[in-house]
């Protein structure tokens, strides 16, 4: 498993991904387009990589001193093997490096995985904002602090 960064050749393969993985919420190529256009300005992206194929990738933005998840995903045929793990770890060391004094993320109040990672990683709720996805569920703000 190699950890590289994202490139504009990695769109579709992604796309197909996001297809599976969140449904009427996928992010469309041109989300990614506009995601990667932001690199090294404002976004750092990194793919997982098992022979050819991605497996998970994560996003970040750093925005005077505020970090965003914009968006962390696995492989249904990965998950629960410690990948999200692994890549949110790189995100917050990539937070810390840009100096970001906190980190934010959205998630689906239904979404149990991702909840129990961010709450293993320090991530604390500081929001909810209903009806906030297209098919009516919640979603949840979250946050952690970075240590100076
Ligand atoms: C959320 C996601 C990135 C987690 O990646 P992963 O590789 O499966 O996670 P890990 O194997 O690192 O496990 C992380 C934690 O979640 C827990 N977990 C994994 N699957 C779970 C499930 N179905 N229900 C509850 N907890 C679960 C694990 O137990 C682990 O916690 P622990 O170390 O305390 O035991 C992955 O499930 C995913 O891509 N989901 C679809 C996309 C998505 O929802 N992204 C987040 C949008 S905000």
């Amino acid at each position: 498993m190699e950890l590289r960064p994202v490139r504009w050749w990695d769109i579709e393969e992604l796309t197909g991904i996001e297809a599976v993985l969140f449904g009427v919420d996928a992010w469309t190529a041109e989300t990614f387009w506009g995601e990667l256009a932001g690199i090294p300005a404002t976004r750092w992206y990194r793919a997982a990589v098992e022979g050819e194929e991605i497996v998970g990738y994560v996003g970040l933005a750093a925005i005077e001193g505020t970090g965003d998840v914009q968006t962390i995903a696995v492989r249904h045929d990965h998950q629960g093997t410690g990948l999200g793990g692994v890549l949110l770890g790189e995100l917050l060391t990539q937070a810390q490096n840009a100096g970001c004094s906190e980190v934010l993320l959205e998630v689906r109040a239904d979404n149990t995985a991702a909840i129990a990672l961010y709450r293993r990683r320090d991530f604390v709720q500081i929001a909810e904002r209903p009806q906030y996805y297209q098919d009516g569920v919640a979603a949840l703000i979250m946050r952690r602090e970075m240590s100076g």
